[in-house]
């Protein structure tokens, strides 16, 4: 069994991430710092998994800090599509990488599909240090299905083309509520349960 900490790395340089992980994490009273403010570069993330790229980003952030490190890693899955984009999601449409770019290249792959079944995929993976042979790992699913033209101003990503079960696009929610039931949200609760479950300290 580890023992608590005060403070974690981010392994990403992404400051909006930060403070979205900070907020989902604040019942803990655990300190996220970024990378980059420790003078780390991003790992490469080389492999067709989310699991194996989180895991490889968590590791390269705990051997150059020697802190514990979170790492995330997400994408969207197709379902007609074997799984597309999955681990590509971010650069779907090649370098350099655009939303726009990306959501018309799905749209374009999806022509002519009628099964529009999708999920965004969320996986952290927490290492307490970079030989940790037992990280904690967390995964998030959230269904809907895509659509051909695009609804909402909110989100990110495919969120305008992401429909929910209720009849709105995840870029229609409001970032609270998509935090609510996202991926992301579905994930870093799960992660805060198995903290507070291993690491005897957290409240
Ligand atoms: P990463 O987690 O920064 O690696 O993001 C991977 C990519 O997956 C993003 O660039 C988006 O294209 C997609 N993605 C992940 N989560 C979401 C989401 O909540 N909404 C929309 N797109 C997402």
């Amino acid at each position: 069994m580890n023992t608590a900490f005060q403070k974690l790395v981010l392994a990403s340089n992404n400051e909006g991430k930060r403070r979205e992980f900070a907020q989902l994490l604040a019942p803990l009273a655990i300190d996220l710092v970024s990378q980059a403010s420790l003078g780390v570069t991003e790992a490469d993330e080389p492999y067709a998994t989310f699991i194996e790229n989180a895991l490889a980003k968590a590791r390269h952030t705990s051997r150059h800090t020697g802190l514990p490190a979170l790492a995330d890693d997400s994408g969207l899955c197709v379902d007609a599509l074997n799984g597309a984009p999955g681990v590509l999601s971010a650069r779907y449409a090649g370098e350099p990488k655009a939303d726009a770019r990306n959501n018309a290249h799905l749209i374009a792959q999806l022509q002519g599909v009628t099964d529009r079944r999708a999920y965004y995929v969320c996986v952290l993976v927490l290492t307490h240090h970079a030989d940790d042979p037992a990280p904690l790992i967390a995964c998030g699913e959230w269904r809907g299905e895509i659509i051909d033209m695009p609804r909402g101003a909110n989100g990110f990503g495919y969120d305008p083309y992401f429909l929910l079960p209720d009849g709105r696009t995840a870029a229609e929610m409001a970032p609270e509520e998509k935090n609510a039931v996202s991926h992301r949200g579905i994930a870093a609760r799960k992660l805060i349960a198995q903290l507070r479950e291993c690491l005897p300290g957290y409240g």
